[in-house]
């Protein structure tokens, strides 16, 4: 049921996430475990670069199925989620036809299969065993009329297509949606999905990430990088700022600070790489006058060597 590997406990999913480089956090892995087991789609909710497209990829590998992405985006319709007919392609097979060709006939033929686009969705729904991982990415960018439309979807794993019939899925999608709230999800959406929030790790995980992301960069730099983003993000300097950087900004910083031979933060070189950690004009202000501050030795960090 869970693709070729067998995942039979959440201990052995933590495992097998962190083995492909996804480090998950009890909570996050129970919600997984429990979405394969019942078949039910996950809804995961957080702020920017805390793991949620990358936890769809990371399980894609773990269950040995294809990953079938489908980005979501304003105004974004059926057509491009679920399938479209070719219409070059029928009105060349119209044009074909000799004069007076059976009608009925026709519209037969050029609903056909062949004929038929498959987006995202139904590509999921067609995939053959074990399945496939469908990551329906930053659903909250997309509109009402969409999410209405997934209802069925993620209820049954079914659609409908009038000149078809229903389309139900052999093997239901791991199926994972992402949001980053930037409104309120349909409540019927949510009641078809298991639902978990992730938050920004706690320092030990981070660190974990920023090792494994990032090698080159040592223990000392990687514990530096871990200290500063969790101080960024817990008071009193976290309100200063309009977002905290997420774990993909902490893996890239580092990777930065390797880049420019950094062994020690100074204000300095965290000056000139600001621009990584935020985007904003006014956080980058707004963090100058408390660099002195968050660059205080950590009394957790282990002593470097
Ligand atoms: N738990 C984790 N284990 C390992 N790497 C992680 C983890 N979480 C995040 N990362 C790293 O952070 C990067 C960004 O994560 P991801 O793109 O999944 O964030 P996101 O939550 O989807 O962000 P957004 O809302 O901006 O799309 C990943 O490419 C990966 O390098
Ligand atoms: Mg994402």
């Amino acid at each position: 049921m869970t693709g070729k590997l067998s995942v039979d406990s959440i201990d052995a999913l933590i495992e097998a996430l962190a083995a492909v480089g996804y480090q998950a956090e009890r909570r996050l892995a129970t919600a997984v475990f429990l979405s394969l087991r019942l078949q039910r789609p996950l809804l995961l909710e957080g702020e920017p670069g805390v793991g949620k497209t990358e936890l769809a990829k990371a399980l894609s590998k773990v269950l040995d199925r294809p990953l079938i992405r489908l980005q979501c985006y304003d105004g974004m319709e059926q057509r491009e989620a679920l399938y479209e007919w070719n219409h070059a392609a029928q009105l060349m097979h119209m044009r074909a036809q000799p004069e007076g060709a059976n009608p009925e006939q026709l519209e037969h033929e050029i609903y056909q299969e062949k004929y038929l686009i498959r987006r995202p969705l139904l590509q999921a729904l067609e995939a053959t065993e074990p399945g496939a991982v469908l990551l329906i990415d930053e659903v909250d960018r997309a509109d009402a009329p969409f999410e209405a439309f997934l209802l069925e979807y993620l209820g049954e794993f079914q659609v409908s297509i009038p000149e078809f019939g229903t389309i139900k899925a052999a093997c239901a999608p791991v199926t994972i949606l992402t949001s980053n709230r930037t409104r309120d999800l349909n409540d019927a959406v949510k009641r078809r999905c298991l639902y978990q929030w992730l938050d920004y790790p706690e320092r030990e995980r981070e660190l974990s990430i920023v090792r494994a992301h990032v090698p080159q960069a040592g223990e000392s730099l990687a514990q530096q990088v871990a200290t500063f983003v969790q101080r960024l993000r817990s008071a009193p300097f976290v309100s200063a700022f309009s977002r905290s950087p997420g774990i993909a900004e902490s893996v890239e910083w580092a990777r930065a600070l390797v880049a420019l031979d950094t062994l020690r933060l100074d204000p300095e070189v965290v000056q000139d790489t600001v621009g990584i950690l935020f985007k904003q004009r006014e956080d980058i202000a707004a963090l100058e006058p408390m660099l002195e501050t968050l660059l205080l030795p950590d009394p957790d960090a282990e002593p470097s060597v």
